[in-house]
């Protein structure tokens, strides 16, 4: 029974592929084209799932899609979508293509050539299983919150055996995720993905705007809550905030990349606060009304880990489950769940210990890239221990590691596959990495990966992280200003050798030669752009940013080791950056 699961043509549009139930490869989208957020038909994730199991399209029993195309026209043609179109108005004609609820089914059919039966499921129930069906519970309490979904925006469920049962939802316009968004749009970040910059600016804030956050959003009883529309201008499909939320703040939106100011981050805390507060209302509600010791958690706020981390330490549930694509991308892995449980009333229930789902690449394939380069990297291959002591010596000089093994990771975080390695005792790490690497705002914190069975020596974890989904309190004999943030928290992953041995292997030599058991481990990837996908996309990224070594498996390079001719054309390539496309051209003529 070989079913692919579709998320698409909203944002992070993503395959997975189950095969008798088991999950064997899932991907995004932008990891292929290049284009973060990729919302367009999926199919390279999609020939990548087949490839991966060695499948054509002919081998295919089902696709199951995340949501039901049908229902979300009803809920877009509710809200007035699209407005009266102005002349010349590409996004209404945009918008008008899509009231085609059969679109997405023959879009995808026409695109990807697949002849096997199309299944749809609701949004939310899809949410739910892609949480529940991997967390290796029997039985569990499901909250899923995102922005919106075909009607439900959030919903409340309870699942036992291989049955979920969503009991209660909040409908649109009423959303959290919505909540989230339009405040991040206020405060000039982009929505769907600049929500993380929120989180991460709230804890320079000061919560001075509480009651202004309150007004936006009233509590209801039960699973309920109401956003006050006066505040809110998304219906129009216009923008997020009306010009009554510029009044009740006292000041008109930030402009884009302008200056963050302490009105900006105060406004960021007190959204997030509320969020918490509202999060942890209704999960207390959930546990009285289902008796489960667990929670599987799923949605795009499900991403909001600082939530995650008050839930778990100050809600009533014993066990927290958060699927790590959480956000739409991950639908698809519950679309594919109940599509195989429908067709063959079997279970697919299954425990998820990594997320290593996407490509990988052969020491061979890695050679011959290099092999055509001038660049001669050094060979570890047969030697583990040696890579990773080399590794961790690097690490220890305050150099920056770029860090390529294994299958890509499925899901917005990198956990040690496609990951950017670092010094945690380095208290100028924070600032070279963001200014220097990820070229990004100077707030944006970095989250450590600690080997699994000394994380409770640095950290106030009450379970194993494996998926950096959850903030807690920095509790360490070292001082870690690499990782821990102005709040004195962090986002650990916990490292099981097991699970991630070379990784595990890189932090047992640098604690061997520091005396620290964690590293900073960021996402390999530039500003703007997806995370590394193939060894040609790590060597670009290595190439155009700062970083000082890159190792792809057994392959070390230091950066002095690139080609002699390559500063000239990374310093052109560095000053053009709206010339990025023709310049990897250019590149790839060279490798
Ligand atoms: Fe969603």
């Amino acid at each position: 029974m070989n079913i692919v699961g579709i998320s698409a043509f909203y944002h992070d549009s993503s395959c997975c592929l189950l095969r008798d139930g088991r999950l064997v490869a899932a991907a995004s989208e932008e990891r292929f084209s290049r284009r973060k957020h990729d919302p367009g038909t999926p199919a390279e994730a999609f020939a990548f799932c087949l490839r991966q199991a060695g499948l054509s399209l002919a081998d295919l029993d089902a696709v199951a899609y995340y949501e039901e195309p049908r229902h979300k026209l009803a809920r877009q043609l509710w809200a007035g979508v699209p407005q009266a179109p102005e002349e010349g108005d590409a996004a209404w004609s945009r918008d008008l293509a899509w009231l085609d609820a059969d679109l997405a089914e023959d879009t995808l059919r026409r695109r990807l050539g697949f002849d096997a039966p199309f299944l749809t499921f609701p949004h939310h129930l899809s949410h739910a299983a892609s949480s529940y069906a991997f967390s290796g519970f029997d039985d569990a309490a499901v909250l899923t919150v995102d922005g919106v979904g075909e009607w439900a925006t959030t919903s409340y469920g309870q699942a036992s055996g291989d049955a979920i049962d969503l009991f209660e939802e909040v409908r649109f316009p009423h959303s959290l995720g919505l909540l989230y968004a339009t405040v991040t749009a206020y405060l000039g970040f982009r929505v769907n993905g600049g929500e993380y910059k929120v989180m991460g600016l709230a804890p320079y804030g000061q919560p001075r705007f509480i009651d202004q956050i309150c007004q936006l959003v009233g509590m209801g009883d039960d699973g309920q809550f109401a956003l006050n529309l006066r505040y809110f201008d998304f219906l129009t499909g216009r923008r997020m905030f009306s010009p009554e939320l510029c009044e009740l703040f006292g000041q008109p939106a930030r402009p884009a990349e302008s200056a963050i100011e302490p009105f900006h981050r105060d406004v960021a805390r007190s959204l997030q606060l509320v969020l918490e507060e509202i999060l942890l209302e209704k999960v207390a509600y959930l546990h009285r009304r289902v008796g489960s010791q667990n929670l599987c958690l799923a949605g795009g706020v499900a991403l909001n880990c600082v939530a995650n981390g008050r839930i778990h330490r100050e809600g009533p549930f014993r066990h927290l489950f958060v699927q790590p694509a959480a956000g739409d991308a991950g639908g698809c892995l519950g679309a594919a769940v109940l599509a195989h449980q429908k067709l063959t009333h079997r279970s697919a229930r299954q425990s998820l210990p990594h997320v290593a789902l996407g490509p990988s690449f052969s020491l061979h394939e890695i050679g011959l890239l290099l092999r055509d380069t001038e660049i001669e990297p050094e060979d570890f291959s047969d030697r583990p221990q040696h890579l990773a002591d080399a590794v961790a010596e690097r690490l220890a000089a305050r150099r920056t590691v770029a860090w390529f093994q294994g299958a890509m990771e499925f899901g917005p975080r990198a956990l040690g596959q496609r990951s950017i390695l670092a010094n945690p005792l380095d208290p100028e790490i924070r600032r070279r990495l963001n200014r220097d690497v990820k070229k990004r705002e100077a707030f944006r914190p970095f989250a450590p990966c600690v080997l699994a069975d000394q994380a409770h020596l640095h950290f106030r974890l009450s379970q194993a992280s494996p998926f950096m989904l959850e903030t807690c309190t920095v509790e360490s004999p070292l001082a870690l200003p690499g990782i821990t943030h102005v709040d004195g928290s962090a986002r650990p992953q916990t490292v099981d050798g097991a699970v991630l041995p070379h990784l595990a292997a890189v932090l047992r030599a640098f604690e061997a030669q520091t005396g620290c058991p964690l590293l900073v481990n960021t996402s390999f990837n530039l500003r703007g752009e997806p995370i590394v996908c193939t060894p040609f996309d790590a060597l670009s990224c290595f190439a155009r940013s700062s970083l000082d070594t890159l190792v792809m498996e057994g392959f070390l390079i230091d950066r002095q080791q690139l080609p002699s001719h390559w500063p000239e054309l990374l310093e052109h390539w560095q000053g053009a950056d709206s010339r990025r496309r023709d310049i990897s051209r250019q590149l790839y003529t060279f490798v």
